[in-house]
């Protein structure tokens, strides 16, 4: 069945996709069926020996503005409990491919949440960057408090869970959340060209690199670096470490085949 609040066009570039959230009269909010469709469609294309990289952007106005408020306003601590919402935000985090996120007007709450589940990203300068929840009488679901604090630090993710102050992408970029600034005409070219940068890369390599990175966030210094090593040195059973050093000693370009 295709989906109906996201559209994923294969091949923007050699070996990267990209998921465009496609419910533009809501601010791209999201509800439980967009997040259901975001999830079925990262997990193909995550398992697609043609896709590389992954982009994920909503439109100049709106990344999205949040998790789906209308559908949440009038249900219990049951009824949130029974529907688990954040169930597939965990099988999202699983995805092993590389995705950015291409940012543009609002990335509010949820969106802001998903934005950080990504591995990088590039905004334009229009972005506003913000986890409103408190507003509502709520606090972030969806990993704000915790992502949030370990990329920008424990000063402004209190101030912006506090009291839902939005910042600007100069703010976030300044505060290390994204990756780089680009015009409103760019910024889903930009994501492309950085996606293409690591779609060139060894698959394997890659892979196994983001793994190691994300381990950062949830183990001790030495647990993490022994983690690192064994990735390490997995990679020196793939073709690919042996193409890249041998393309370095030739001088020429590596070709990877993500083996
Ligand atoms: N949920 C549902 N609908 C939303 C929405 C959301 N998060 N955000 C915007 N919309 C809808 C609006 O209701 C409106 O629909 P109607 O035309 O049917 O009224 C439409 O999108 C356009 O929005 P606005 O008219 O409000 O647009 P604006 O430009 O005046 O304001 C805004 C933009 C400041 C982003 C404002 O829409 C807003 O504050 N949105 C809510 C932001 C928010 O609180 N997000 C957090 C949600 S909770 C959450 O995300 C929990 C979690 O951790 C997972």
């Amino acid at each position: 069945m295709q989906p109906q609040y996201i559209i994923v066009h294969q091949q923007v570039a050699p070996y990267v996709a990209h998921i465009q959230l496609n419910r533009p009269s809501e601010l791209n909010a999201l509800n439980l069926q967009l997040m259901g469709e975001l999830r079925d469609a990262l997990k193909l294309l995550d398992s697609d020996d043609q896709v590389r990289a992954i982009v994920i952007s909503g439109n100049d106005k709106a990344f999205a503005a949040g998790a789906d408020i209308k559908q949440m306003a009038e249900k219990s601590a049951i009824d949130m409990l029974n529907i688990d919402q954040f169930s597939t935000w965990d099988t999202i985090k699983k995805t092993k491919k590389p995705i950015i996120a291409a940012t543009s007007g609002f990335v509010l709450g949820g969106g802001c949440e998903l934005a950080m589940l990504c591995d990088m990203i590039v905004a334009s300068e229009t972005t506003r960057f913000g986890q409103p929840e408190i507003k509502l009488g709520i606090m972030p679901g969806a990993g704000g408090t915790q992502r949030l604090t370990r990329a920008v630090g424990k000063a402004l993710a209190m101030e912006m869970v506090l009291t839902g102050r939005m910042i600007t992408a100069t703010e976030a970029l300044h505060a290390g959340l994204i990756n780089k600034i680009v015009p409103v005409e760019l910024y889903l070219q930009e994501a492309i060209k950085l996606a293409s940068e690591v779609a060139d890369m060894s698959p394997v390599a890659v892979k196994l690199a983001k793994e190691a990175v994300l381990k950062a966030f949830d183990s001790s210094l030495e647990e993490g670096l022994h983690f690192e090593r064994k990735n390490f040195y997995l990679l020196f059973a793939s073709q690919d470490q042996q193409e890249g050093m041998k393309a370095f000693t030739e001088k020429r370009k590596p070709v990877f085949k993500g083996k």
